[in-house]
C-alpha cells in the first residue's frame, strides 16, 4: 500500500484532535496533569538524552528503560524506527508512574530515508512548493517511522562559506532565507499536528550562528543588533508566523551572551514581543557548555541561567534532571519558571495528539509503505534536477547527446555514494542511493561505451592518475567529470580555510581540459567553491551539490538535457577564499569600487566582484528581458503599493524555466542601506519565442527599512527596483514614495 501524496498531504479522516483551537482544552488537560506532578517529574519532562546508537556531538549517557519508567526522559533524541520508539513508548506509558508519552526528535534536515538534497540545494531551486512538498515527505516518512518532531529547517543566514554549515540552510539571503523557512516549517508540520503524518518542526539555530567569526562553529557572533534584526532574525520570524512550534538555541554567543542564557532574545523577543509560546530546545550540550563560555560557575548556574533565559528543554548535558532538584527546594530556581516550560513541552505532547493515542506513530506497516516509495524518489529526483546551477555552458556543450559513442568518466566523485547522501542524513543508507554512474547508465543503456577513471582521489596530492585520465579523455567524444569534497568536509565542526577543491581535482581538471575535448564538470560539494581557474578552461560547469538518493539520475536527466536546469546561486561563489565576506546585498561605501580610482573599496590583487553572484544560474536556452514597468511613479507613505511588471522571453532554441529576480534599492535613507535587495522571485517556463508579463507586488514590508530604534518604517524618497536573472541584473527602474 503505497499512499500517493498529494501537494497538500492528505490528513487522515480518523484525526481526533485538531491543533488549532483547542486551546480550552489543551489548558484543562495540562493544569489537571501539572498538578500530580512531582518536581522530579516535572525537570524529568525537560531533560531530552540521546538515543542508543545516535550521536550528533561529543559523547554522552544514553538513555535507558530504567530512566523512562521512573519519569526522568521528557524526549528522546535520535531514537527511530516503528518498533523501537514503540517498545520506548510502552515503557513510558506503562511503567511511569503517570504515563506521560515520549516525544521522539532526530535531525530530519532533508528526507529521512529518502534523502532528498541538502537543504543549501533545495534553495538554490528558488521553488518554495517544491521545497514544502520535500518537506512533506520528509514528515509523512518519518513519522511512519516513529518521530514526532525534527530538528529542522536551519535557518541561519551566512555570508561565510568556510563555515561547514552553510550546506544546512538557505544561504546568504534573508528574503530567500524567510520564504524557504516557511515553505520548510508547513511542509513538516502539515494542517495538523495531530494527525500521524506530521512532525513538530524546529526553527533553528537561535540566532546569529551563521555569523560565527572565521566560520568557526561554535565561535563569536559578535554583530550589531541592526544587522541582527535586518539579517539574522527575519528567517526566524517567518519561520514562526507560519506556526513552528519549536526554536533551538545556538551554541555561539551574540555580542557577549552566549545564546544558551540569552533572556533578551528568548524571553524577551520571542515569547514576550513576537508572543511565540513553542517548545525553545537546546542545542546539544548547550546547557552546559554555558561553563566553558564563562557565564556560569558550575552546572547548577548553568542550568538556572538557561531556565531563567526561557531554554525549555536540556539536550543531553542532564543539568535539568540532576542538578536543579536541589537549586528549586533551597529556592535559588523558581518553580514558576519550571512550570513554564514543564507546561509547554505539555502542550506540545497534547498537540501531537500523544496523550489521545502514545501509539499513532507506532504503525510498522505504515512504515514499511512509506519508506523509499516511487512516489517519494520521484520527489526526490524532482527536487535535485531543480537545485542544480549551470554555472558555466561555452559553446553549449551541454546538453550532452545520448548518441555518444564513448564517453569518458573521470574523477573521484562518479561512484561515490556518500556524496549522493551528503550531511545529515540521518537514516540514510548508501545501499539507497543512485551514483552518477549508475545514472549513465541508466541514462545512456549500452548504446555508449563508458572508459570511467578516478584520476585523483579527493584529498591528498598523488596526480599518478592524471596520464589514465588524459588517455581516457581522448580516447572519448566527451568527458564527464564529478569532483568536489566528500560530506564529512561540510556541516558541523567540518569548516574549511580554503575554498579551492579539494587536493589535487582542480589539477586534473587542467589537464583533462586541456585535451580540448567537450570537458563538463559537475561539482559535488556543500559550500561555494573557488573554481575560477576552471573558467574559460573547462567549457561547462554544473553544480549539483549534495543531490540526494537519485542524484546520479537527476545529474543525468541534466546532463543529456530530459530536463534543463534552472537552479539559481543561494550563495555567492568568491574568486578566492581572501575576498569572504562577499555577497551581493553589499553596501555601497563613501567609496565604492572603480578600477579607474585607487583610493576606493576593493583588491589590487583580484577583481572586487565575485567569481559567480547571487541568483546565477543558466539554461539551455537564453531569456531576454524589456517592458519593465513601475505601475505608479510616486506612491503615498500611507498607501505603500507598489507593482512592478517585465516581460520575459525565451529567446533561445530550447524550453527553459527561469527564475525572474526582482532586486529593490533605497536610494537615499537615514541608516545606509544595500546595494540591492532581493524583494521577489518567479519560476517562469517558456517555449522557444514564447514571453510572459511577469508581475511583483511590493508592499510595506518590501519598502520599509528599520528606524533608529530598530521598527520597521517607510522614509520618502526614491526607489530603483532591478529585474533579471541574477543578483547582477541591469533592467532598472525608478519611483518615488511621498509624504502624502
Ligand atoms: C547538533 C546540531 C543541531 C542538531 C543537534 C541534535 O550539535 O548543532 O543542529 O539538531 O545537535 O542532533
Amino acid at each position: 500500500m503505497t499512499l500517493a501524496l498529494p501537494a497538500a498531504a492528505a490528513t487522515p479522516s480518523h484525526a481526533v484532535y485538531s491543533s488549532a483551537g483547542d486551546r480550552a482544552a489543551e489548558k484543562a488537560f495540562v493544569d489537571a496533569l501539572m498538578a500530580k506532578m512531582t518536581l522530579e517529574e516535572k525537570l524529568g519532562q525537560l531533560n531530552q538524552p540521546r538515543g542508543l546508537g545516535s550521536n550528533t556531538g561529543p559523547a554522552a549517557m544514553a538513555a535507558d528503560d530504567a530512566q523512562i519508567a521512573a519519569g526522568a526522559i521528557g524526549s528522546i533524541l535520535g531514537s527511530h524506527g516503528a518498533e523501537r520508539t514503540c517498545r520506548l513508548q510502552r515503557v513510558a506509558v506503562e511503567q511511569s508512574r503517570l504515563g506521560i508519552p515520549l516525544m521522539f526528535a532526530s535531525d530530519v534536515i532533508h528526507g529521512h530515508r529518502t534523502v532528498f538534497p541538502v537543504p543549501l540545494a533545495e534553495s538554490a531551486s528558488f521553488d518554495p512548493e517544491e521545497v514544502r512538498i520535500a518537506a512533506r515527505h520528509a514528515a509523512v516518512e518519518a513519522s511512519a517511522h516513529g518521530i514526532h518532531w525534527t530538528f529542522a529547517p536551519m535557518l541561519d543566514i551566512s555570508r561565510e562559506p568556510r563555515w561547514g554549515r552553510v550546506v544546512e540552510g538557505a544561504g546568504e539571503d534573508p528574503y530567500l532565507g524567510s520564504v524557504m523557512a516557511a515553505a520548510r516549517v508547513r511542509g513538516f508540520q502539515g494542517d495538523d499536528l495531530a494527525a500521524p503524518d506530521t512532525l513538530l518542526a524546529t526553527a533553528k539555530h537561535f540566532v546569529a550562528y551563521g555569523a560565527a567569526e572565521g566560520g568557526r562553529d561554535y565561535d563569536v557572533a559578535d554583530i550589531s543588533e541592526r544587522t541582527l534584526h535586518e539579517l539574522h532574525l527575519p528567517p526566524f520570524k517567518a519561520a514562526l508566523e507560519a506556526g513552528a512550534e519549536s526554536v533551538m538555541a545556538s551554541f555561539n554567543e551574540v555580542a557577549g551572551v552566549p545564546m544558551h542564557a540569552h533572556r533578551g532574545l528568548i524571553e524577551g523577543l520571542l515569547r514576550e514581543q513576537w508572543g511565540w509560546d513553542g517548545i525553545l530546545v537546546s542545542d546539544y550540550t548547550g546547557v552546559m557548555e554555558l561553563i566553558p563560555h564563562g557565564v556560569a560557575g558550575d552546572r547548577e548556574d548553568a542550568g538556572r541561567l538557561a531556565l531563567a533565559a526561557g531554554v525549555d528543554i536540556d539536550m543531553v548535558s542532564e543539568i535539568y534532571l540532576k542538578d536543579l532538584p536541589a537549586a528549586v527546594r533551597e529556592g535559588r530556581v523558581p518553580m514558576a519558571q519550571v512550570d513554564a516550560s514543564v507546561r509547554r513541552v505539555l502542550n506540545a505532547k497534547f498537540r501531537l495528539g500523544l496523550f489521545d493515542d502514545p501509539y499513532r506513530y507506532c504503525d510498522v506497516q505504515r512504515q514499511e509503505a512509506l519508506t523509499l516509495n516511487p512516489e517519494q524518489r520521484a520527489a526526490a529526483r524532482r527536487m535535485a534536477q531543480k537545485s542544480f546551477v549551470l554555472l558555466e555552458n561555452d559553446g553549449d556543450v551541454l546538453p550532452l547527446s545520448k548518441s555518444l559513442r564513448t564517453l569518458a568518466v573521470i574523477g573521484p566523485l562518479a561512484d561515490n555514494r556518500h556524496t549522493m547522501l551528503g550531511n545529515w542524513a540521518v537514516a540514510g543508507r548508501v545501499e539507497d542511493t543512485v551514483t552518477p554512474i549508475e545514472g549513465l547508465q541508466a541514462a545512456l543503456g549500452d548504446r555508449t561505451r563508458l572508459v570511467v577513471v578516478k584520476g585523483a582521489e579527493i584529498e591528498g596530492d598523488d596526480t599518478s592518475g592524471f596520464d589514465e585520465a588524459v588517455r581516457a579523455a581522448q580516447s572519448a567524444d566527451a568527458v564527464v567529470m564529478f569532483l568536489g569534497e566528500h560530506p564529512e568536509m561540510s556541516a558541523e565542526a567540518n569548516n574549511r580555510t580554503s575554498l579551492d577543491l579539494p587536493g589535487v581535482q582542480q589539477q586534473l581538471a587542467l589537464a583533462v581540459a586541456a585535451t580540448g575535448k567537450p570537458v563538463v564538470v559537475v561539482l559535488l560539494n556543500g559550500r561555494p567553491l573557488s573554481i575560477g581557474a576552471l573558467q574559460g578552461r573547462v567549457p561547462a560547469i554544473l553544480e549539483a551539490w549534495y543531490p540526494g538518493v537519485e542524484g546520479g539520475h537527476a545529474i543525468s536527466d541534466v546532463l543529456f538535457g530530459d530536463v534543463a536546469p534552472s537552479g539559481k546561486l543561494p550563495m555567492t561563489f568568491p574568486r578566492n577564499v581572501g575576498q569572504v565576506p562577499i555577497y551581493y546585498a553589499h553596501k555601497n561605501t563613501g567609496r565604492p569600487p572603480r578600477a579607474e580610482e585607487k583610493y576606493t573599496s576593493k583588491y589590487i590583487d583580484v577583481h572586487w566582484t565575485p567569481q559567480y553572484p547571487f541568483g546565477h544560474g543558466l539554461g539551455y536556452t537564453t531569456f531576454g528581458y524589456d517592458q519593465l514597468k513601475v505601475e505608479r511613479a510616486k506612491l503615498a507613505l500611507a498607501a505603500p503599493e507598489q507593482r512592478v511588471s517585465v516581460r520575459v522571453t525565451n529567446t533561445g532554441k530550447r524550453a527553459g524555466t527561469e527564475v525572474v529576480q526582482l532586486y529593490l534599492r533605497d536610494d537615499v535613507a537615514s541608516f545606509t542601506r544595500p546595494v540591492r535587495q532581493l524583494r521577489g522571485f518567479e519560476r517562469v517556463t517558456l517555449q522557444p519565442g514564447e514571453s510572459k508579463t511577469v508581475t511583483f507586488e511590493l508592499g510595506f514590508d518590501d519598502l520599509s527599512m528599520l528606524d533608529a530604534s530598530l521598527k520597521p518604517v517607510i522614509e520618502p524618497g526614491t526607489f530603483t527596483v532591478f529585474v533579471g536573472g541574477s543578483s547582477s541584473a541591469t533592467a532598472e527602474a525608478g519611483f518615488e514614495v511621498t509624504e502624502q
